[in-house]
């Protein structure tokens, strides 16, 4: 069940087979023969990182001599290089240098590259793991075979702040399940063996804790004590180490006061010590040259100084190392052992690439033609798609519409824009491939007449009323979609308000005056606030960007083709003055109460989101049973087993996440009132029940202690079991 553990073991122990060991030790003799040859100033290359233009994805410095540095052998690596061709000319400018040591390409492919996948806050929503791995290895087959060697992602933040806008890249705010969203997706994208064509290296960012930005603003300041770094935001990191992650990249934000990508902390003594990452850091772009606004060093080779003996192995568009490194060498400031570390590192992840063996080996352009968008990535999209969607209301079984209606009002610019659909990091997605809703109703009731109305501007959010209304009074149900842009969650994309458009609510509590049937379609990539239009909605579908097939999977809902089985990865706040809200806070001296008075809560608003972590409906109903034990007192060691039934009371088949719970009522550290420790999905035909269990490990009940030490504590424990983390049932053991 858990694959990186969250402690300071590993869970499947640090012994590689006798064959791994061989093969990294043959590497290390490859690695070290072309090390021997190479200068200082080819060494410094090598850690050297340029954008490409294909797309900006920060500040870009014009510079013209990127293709000479790269037949003089000073670049390493390139990113933002689209397609094979053009991946193909630069290595043979590479081949060009005196060592022809290969180029590494490196892109964000986040949600896929040309069939674009739900953003992955999206995909979490569908706590399916294995779904995860699928999408993640069908966007390593696609971008592999247009050139890409490495992406960067998975994204990793645990984030508990809705207004940061980089939550949609990320698996929310449950440091449990990111870690196994994490390991997922990494797996996906490396497969078993990086040499393996269809794959790419996987980068585990932004590390770390850039997802606790004061104020959820993107690239500010992160303070915490180091017993929260190490419970919070650390574990998915370390077990993506475990599970063979190729790269890191560090992230932007200082950690109590010293910036990630000078922090020696996190990036030597942990990751590469500790952790015994064998792998490559990457800075993020600019992000060495950023230590001097951050007032951390007095200019750009000091700023060199600090990241390469912090650990950064390579300098993504700061231009500090190639221009400072040979200089501080010289002057006895960085012993050239730390650059022949980083160098070592870089040449190990491109000799695994079976690079050096055939440079062109990612440059194939029948296999691009054959595997970009193929049916069977498309395919893949439209089922991650309809298992991202989480149903938030469905009054009086308003969906899923199983009678095809004869006139369907669909309503709102969002439900014919193309561009919106792909969500942010869409990368190579070409917006006219992406399927609307208008698109995706049309071929699912092709007999339907389907009647459209823009409801509102989809720049200015300006109601049009009178056009809706008129189709929604023609039509037996009308379909509204509402909620933010693609560009309003993403990278640089923080929001002070949540709310979705107030135009957008106002049409929605318009359109129900109509007395039809009102099914609203939430679209967005962050927790939005909607307050004001729910209680005219009969249903709200929650529908993120779903990419390419985000059309067709809303359209399989809606009509009862999938049973909706979406839980939410985030908290969605009911005001905005909540946040950071979540699930697993700590109980405090006063607890919350209903009562409020002295008391942990608010005098103007409810403590509680307006729906919790795990939430999401279906089209039918489920019971969970009381959680039985296998034991009442366990002794260190044992294994805690915990039983449930859960039974489908409704009258549609569908699948239930079961969730698992645990609270340490009492330990040297105040621990949370619940962590999630385990979930297991159920599919159940109209009456059926089945029994559900689960085994907790010694580990699922440790956390970090104040002096850093992972400790499992005696005492008593509650186990909740449910199907949100709200709506739980529990039971009590004691732990010796
Ligand atoms: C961006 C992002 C990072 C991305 C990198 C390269 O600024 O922070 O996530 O991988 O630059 O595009």
């Amino acid at each position: 069940m858990l694959v990186g553990c969250l402690c300071g073991c590993s869970s499947n122990g640090s012994l590689h087979s006798l064959k791994e060991v061989s093969i990294q030790a043959l590497y290390a003799q490859k690695v070290d023969s072309v090390l021997k040859l190479m200068t200082l100033d080819e060494k410094i290359g090598q850690l050297n990182q340029y954008t490409g233009n294909f797309q900006a994805t920060g500040p870009v410095v014009e510079d013209t001599t990127k293709i000479e540095q790269i037949k003089l052998g000073l670049v390493g690596s390139m990113l933002n290089i689209k397609g094979v061709k053009n991946t193909r000319e630069l290595q043979e400018y590479a081949m060009q240098s005196r060592l022809r040591i290969p180029l590494l390409f490196g892109l964000d492919v986040i949600h896929g590259l040309r069939t674009i996948y739900p953003i992955p806050l999206g995909e979490a929503a569908s706590f399916d793991l294995n779904l995860m791995r699928r999408t993640a290895a069908g966007a390593a087959k696609e971008a592999a075979a247009q050139g890409v060697h490495w992406t960067f992602a998975p994204m990793m933040d645990v984030s508990r702040d809705a207004r940061w806008g980089r939550v949609m890249e990320g698996a929310g705010e449950d440091t449990w399940y990111g870690t196994q969203a994490a390991v997922a997706r990494v797996q996906g994208f490396q497969g078993d063996n990086l040499a393996d064509v269809h794959t790419v290296m996987a980068c585990a960012k932004h590390f770390a804790a850039y997802g606790a930005c004061i104020a959820g603003k993107d690239y500010n300041t992160v303070d915490m004590s180091e017993q929260t770094l190490h419970e919070v935001y650390l574990p998915p990191f370390k077990a993506v180490v475990e599970a063979g992650v190729a790269s890191f990249m560090n992230s932007f934000n200082d950690i109590n006061g010293i910036p990630a990508t000078g922090n020696q902390y996190i990036q030597r003594q942990l990751l590469k010590g500790d952790w015994n990452f064998n792998g490559l850091t990457v800075s993020d772009w600019g992000s060495i040259g950023e230590m001097v606004a951050h007032g951390y060093v007095p200019d750009l080779k000091g700023a060199a100084e600090s990241a390469i003996l912090a650990g950064s192995d390579m300098d993504m568009e700061s231009r500090a190392y190639v221009g400072h490194l040979k200089e501080l060498v010289e002057a006895g400031k960085v012993s050239e052992k730390y650059i022949d570390d980083a160098v070592r590192r870089v040449l190990l992840k491109k000799f695994e690439l079976g690079l050096f063996d055939d440079p062109y080996r990612y440059c194939n352009e029948q296999r691009e033609k054959e595997t970009v968008l193929s049916e069977e990535l498309r395919n893949l999209s439209r089922e991650a798609g309809v298992k991202s969607i989480v149903l938030l209301k469905n009054e009086k079984q308003a969906l899923p519409l199983s009678e095809a209606p004869k006139r369907i009002a669909v309503v709102g610019a969002l439900a014919d824009s193309k561009v919106d659909m792909r969500g942010f990091w869409a990368n190579e997605g070409v917006v006219e491939e992406m399927v609307t809703v208008r698109e995706g109703l049309a071929s699912k009731y092709p007999d339907t007449s389907l009647l459209y109305a823009e409801g509102y501007d989809l720049e200015t959010n300006e109601l049009k009323l009178q056009d809706a209304l008129r189709v929604a009074s023609q039509s037996d149900v009308v379909i509204v979609a509402v909620g933010e842009r693609y560009f309003s969650s993403g990278e640089a994309k923080s929001r002070a308000d949540i709310n979705i458009p107030q135009s957008h609510q106002q049409l929605v509590k318009e359109l129900k005056q109509t007395g039809k049937k009102v099914i609203v379609l939430l679209m967005g990539g962050r927790p939005m606030i909607f307050n004001e239009m729910t209680p005219y909605a009969d249903a709200i579908l929650l529908t993120w960007w779903l990419g390419t097939e985000a059309g067709n999977a809303i359209a399989d809902v809606l009509a009862g083709d999938y049973n909706p089985s979406g839980k939410l990865p985030m908290s969605f706040p009911l005001h905005v003055g909540q946040v950071p809200v979540y699930y697993n806070y700590k109980s405090t001296g006063r607890p919350e109460s209903k009562n409020k008075g002295y008391t942990c809560c608010y005098q103007d608003i409810d403590f509680e989101p307006a729906y919790p972590f795990g939430y999401g409906l279906s089209y039918t109903t489920f019971e969970i049973s009381e959680p039985v034990l296998s034991k009442e007192t366990y002794t260190m060691g044992d294994v805690v087993e915990v039983t449930v039934k859960v039974k489908n009371t409704g009258s549609y088949a569908g699948k239930e996440t079961v969730q698992l719970y645990i609270r340490d009522l009492v330990a040297s550290i105040t621990r949370p009132v619940k962590e999630l420790r385990g979930y297991e999905q159920v599919l159940l035909q109209p009456g059926e029940e089945k029994s559900v269990s689960f085994k907790l490990s010694m580990n699922d009940l440790g956390f970090y202690d104040s002096q850093l030490n992972f400790v499992v504590e005696p005492g008593n424990f509650l186990v909740m079991c449910g199907a949100n983390s709200k709506d739980t049932k529990f039971a009590k053991f004691t732990l010796n």
